[in-house]
């Protein structure tokens, strides 16, 4: 499936271009637009992005009628193919949909709304060049692929399930030492291989020296209520297969790394002593 994914900007200035679809402009901010379809006043459909700037990453669409959104397609890896969908049911409740047998992709077949649907899977082709058939195709193929996927995460256990979290989560933070005082830094490289769990820097940084210096480091994030900290010693590994692993698991740092350039810097954490906490269970302890 072709699909051509644009940034709010674009996206706005493409409406604001077509006569018809500016009147149907509701709302138009940093991060999100809203279109009217149907000419009641209520937005039917809405187009955003996660943060200023990025391309669009989730279509809100109101399958009720009721001028609330509860159909949400979102695309959280950036391929422009939607991963996850979303329904909001009657009480709030978000639910991912059940792709398949049951509800035959939910969205297609809801027929509520058909009328809606169908302008915006207009808008969604002509703008977008994404159509509710080729996404039901997607899903259809990959829901079992997806489905595993949703569930080997959820049952994941022991160094799978850290790094699962710490993928999800997609930052956490590295405290280091620097002779007697603490250093901390965002980062977000990791990566599990031949059962050892990996992050990566460059050997010009701060934080290489002072890992260096005192191999001994923490690692904290927060997600959806619980926290993970993480205490272990770093060991550099400089095999090339491990850093064209990360490289191929992570590629935006091809743009400032390579496997060979002498900079990029790829430590597995021995002794690991990771801790999973919230205020509402009791900590849960895992060593690898
Ligand atoms: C969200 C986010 C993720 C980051 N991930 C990494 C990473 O995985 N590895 C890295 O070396 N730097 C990463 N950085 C950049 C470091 O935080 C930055 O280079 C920092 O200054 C390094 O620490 P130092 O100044 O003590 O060397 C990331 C930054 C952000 C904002």
């Amino acid at each position: 499936m072709e699909v051509k994914r644009v940034s709010i900007r674009e996206a706005k200035k493409r409406i604001k271009n077509d006569p018809e679809l500016s009147k149907m402009l509701v709302r138009s901010g940093w991060r999100e637009i809203a279109l009217d379809l149907d000419g009641d006043g209520m937005a039917d459909v809405s187009f955003s992005s996660d943060s200023v700037g990025r391309k669009i990453d989730t279509i809100a669409i109101d399958l009720s009628g009721n001028g609330e959104f509860n159909l949400y397609l979102h695309d959280f890896d950036g391929n422009g193919i939607p991963d996850t969908v979303c329904m909001v049911q009657d009480g709030g409740e978000e639910e991912i949909v059940a792709f398949g047998g049951e509800v035959e992709l939910g969205f297609v077949n809801l027929g509520v709304r058909t009328a809606n649907l169908l302008v915006a899977e207009d808008f969604m082709n002509r703008e977008l060049g994404l159509s509710l058939a080729d996404l039901a195709a997607y899903l259809k193929m990959h829901a079992a692929v997806m489905l595993a996927e949703l569930e080997k995460r959820e049952n994941a256990e022991g160094i799978e399930k850290v790094y699962y979290f710490l993928d999800d989560a997609k930052t956490y933070y590295l405290a280091t030492t620097d002779g007697t005082k603490p250093r901390v830094r965002p980062f977000g490289t990791i990566l599990l291989r031949d059962g050892k769990l990996y992050i990566q820097t460059g050997k010009s940084k701060d934080v290489s020296r002072q890992i260096k210096g005192n191999p001994f480091v923490e690692i904290c994030t927060f997600m959806n209520g619980t926290w993970l900290r993480i205490a272990a010693e770093l060991v550099e590994d400089d095999s090339k297969d491990v850093k064209t692993a990360m490289l191929d698991k992570m590629p935006t740092l091809k743009a400032m790394y390579s496997a060979d350039d002498d900079n990029m810097q790829m430590f597995w954490l021995k002794d690991a002593t990771a801790t999973f906490s919230s205020f509402t269970a009791e900590p849960e302890v895992i060593t690898f």
